[in-house]
């Protein structure tokens, strides 16, 4: 098998040649070879030898970094963790023994996952002057505003595990992050609801225990329902990493100048919050409450094709995926059994998401943009059914990703290629000129600046 961690698994050399419009080789670029997927052209030293820099805002076309963590086959509909199915994993595996395959290349022994475990169950607790925090923020704080806040500040409460440069400082904040992120996104649920924070239980396994912080009250005996556990441990897997997505680019983005892990875990969390990526969740339940009945998905599948209508239809698309996304499809079955353990035969709101997925996925918008469901199209109907408030559904994508974030930040950290991440840009703006006194400035900024801008303050 080829190394993952090489430039080259093939052995034939490549140059790509830049020719400029009179024919002359601007420059040499070699061709890299991936174990999978498409040839990359090393431009590298693009800048150095020809003081050319190359365009990609989004990095649609861009390789960012050498990965050998996960693989996305978009035309395929196909993702791999270090080289296993996303739906055996999500069949077979737990979720602590798969961030241990993201973390560590490989599927851990019987006593290597044993350790694993226990270094991750010995750090659920958070130190008790981390709930002080809780009474700062309103009652109803959005979890991802508290999250982000209380992860960033982790970092003030373990000095001694922030040395980036400490392989087993890395590996202490890399336990502490898994296995606190439950404890305190559970801890944000039950602060909305005025209701004592429930400490985790040892004794019990990482989604189960999860489940146990966010329904437990102290009042009351609590016995987490396995099918539900089960349910958690499936979509905690299928989303615990996705190659160079927003959030994880910022991470490796943050990490790169040696931040702490916290503050680069902090600000994965910030980027995964918005609507197009790990908010989509969210979004899209709003989105199918909002439709409310299948006689109106005609006229919402109309706005998503209108170019002058800002909607989309969220739950929908993806950069990578041409093809149905796999995670979307495990989903779908995982819904079905938490159905049945509810005892429910027809949800309206799943049937309206099928109902809309069929329709989209039969017109012709959708057809040729090549948009198919992604993941959170089904996980926040399956959240749903298991008692979750929508506002929790992105915070719960969080703490599925953490081990998918650490692995990509370790991987960084670790390569002795890394330096800071610093693009290049496009320069549009002025040229150089001189300062002109204010006495004898003529407006140059229109209509723009003298607009008066609205705000609305909202006082409580
Ligand atoms: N509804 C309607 N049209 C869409 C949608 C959609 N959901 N997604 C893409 N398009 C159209 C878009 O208007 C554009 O059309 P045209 O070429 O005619 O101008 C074309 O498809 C390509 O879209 P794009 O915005 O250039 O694609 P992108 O790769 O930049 O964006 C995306 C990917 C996921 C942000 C986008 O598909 C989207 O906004 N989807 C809805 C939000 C969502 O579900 N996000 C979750 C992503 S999966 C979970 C995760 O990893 O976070």
């Amino acid at each position: 098998m080829p190394d993952a961690n090489s430039q080259n698994g093939r052995q034939e050399q490549k140059i790509y040649k830049l020719v400029d419009d009179q024919g002359k080789v601007v420059a040499e670029l070699p061709l890299l070879h991936p174990t999978l997927g498409f040839d990359v052209v090393d431009t590298r030293k693009l800048f150095q030898t020809a003081n050319i820099t190359t365009f990609d805002p989004s990095y649609g076309s861009t390789a960012s970094c050498r990965s050998s963590i996960s693989y996305v086959d978009g035309d395929n509909g196909v993702l791999l963790y270090r080289g296993y199915p996303i739906e055996e994993l999500a069949e077979k595996s737990t979720f602590l023994e798969v961030a241990y395959l993201l973390l560590f290349g490989e599927l851990p022994t019987q006593s290597e996952l044993d350790k694993f475990v226990h270094e991750i169950t010995m750090h659920t607790m958070v130190h008790e002057q981390i709930a002080n925090f809780f009474s700062g923020f309103r009652r109803d704080a959005h979890p991802m505003a508290i999250l982000l806040g209380v992860v960033g500040a982790l970092s003030a409460f373990y000095p001694d595990s922030i040395d980036v440069h400490d392989p087993q400082q890395r590996l202490i904040s890399i336990y502490r992050l898994i296995a606190k992120m439950p404890t305190i996104s559970a801890m944000a649920h039950k602060y909305s609801l005025g209701q004592p924070f429930i400490y985790p239980r040892n004794n019990l396994e990482y989604s189960a225990n999860f489940l146990h912080m966010m329904f437990a009250v102290p009042a009351e005996e609590y016995k987490v329902n396995p099918i539900f556990a089960k349910a958690m441990n499936t979509l905690f897997i299928v989303q615990a990493d996705h190659e160079q997505n927003a959030s994880t680019s910022t991470v490796r983005g943050v990490g790169s100048s040696h931040a702490n892990p916290f503050a680069s875990i902090a600000a994965g969390i910030a980027s995964l919050w918005g609507p197009l990526h790990g908010g989509a969740n969210e979004a899209v339940l709003r989105m199918l409450l909002d439709i409310g009945t299948k006689d109106r998905i005609p006229e919402v599948i109309a706005r998503a094709k209108d170019k002058n209508d800002p909607f989309r239809l969220f739950g929908f698309g993806h950069r990578v995926y041409k093809n149905y996304d796999p995670r979307a499809r495990v989903m779908k079955r995982v819904y079905e059994e938490v159905l049945s353990e509810l005892g429910v035969s027809n949800d309206p709101l799943f049937d309206l998401a099928r109902e809309l997925e069929k329709v989209a996925l039969n017109d012709e918008y959708f057809i040729s943009h090549k948009l198919y469901p992604n993941v959170d199209f089904y996980s926040g109907v399956i959240m749903r059914a298991l008692g979750i408030p929508m506002t929790m559904f992105t915070a719960i994508f969080a703490i599925a990703r953490t081990p998918g974030w650490l692995a990509q930040w370790k991987e960084m950290i670790e390569d002795p290629d890394q330096r800071i991440a610093r693009p290049r840009q496009l320069y549009t703006g002025a040229p150089r000129r001189s300062y002109v006194d204010v006495k004898h400035r003529v407006s140059q900024n229109g209509a723009a600046a003298g607009k008066q801008i609205k705000a609305e303050v909202h006082e409580t």
